[in-house]
């Protein structure tokens, strides 16, 4: 297993950016690119809660605006005790746009554990379903 704490230590550095004033709930994400670059999120909160943004979404929004197809990991950290873990719409943007890739949760008190996007995604829905109906279409 790599060693993943430099990329923790840049999603504690983004977690230091959380804008949360609703839930106070700081997340910060770090996303490790196959060219070895690192893209840092956080969560950002707006007064309308539906707007909010998770951190992972940020980072990985963040890295693809920039021009980045090709990622390895993203790493994710939280002050709760237990190991956070990305949610439901943010699984699914991680497997559309940096695949089946590490993604390295981390708890309170610094320690981590690492599962495969398709372990958090089983049976995802992606892109290859679309093109499935469009060559229906034709
Ligand atoms: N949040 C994240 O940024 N990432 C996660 O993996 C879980 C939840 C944020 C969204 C919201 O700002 C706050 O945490 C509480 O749900």
């Amino acid at each position: 297993m790599s060693d993943y704490s430099r990329l923790l230590r840049h999603a504690r550095t983004a977690q230091k950016r959380s804008h949360s004033p609703y839930s106070r709930f700081r997340v910060g994400s770090a996303l490790l690119t196959a060219g070895g670059k690192i893209y840092k999120g956080c969560n950002i909160e707006v007064s309308s809660y539906g707007l909010t943004i998770c951190a992972e979404r940020t980072a990985i929004f963040k890295a693809i605006s920039e021009g980045e197809k090709k990622f390895r990991a993203i790493a994710v950290v939280s002050d709760e005790h237990g190991f956070i873990s990305p949610c439901g719409a943010c699984r699914q943007v991680i497997m559309d746009l940096a695949g089946d890739i590490d993604i390295v949760m981390s708890n309170g008190r610094g320690e981590w554990r690492v599962l495969k996007t398709s372990e958090l995604l089983p049976h995802p829905f992606g892109p290859k379903d679309l093109k499935k109906v469009q060559r229906k279409k034709k």
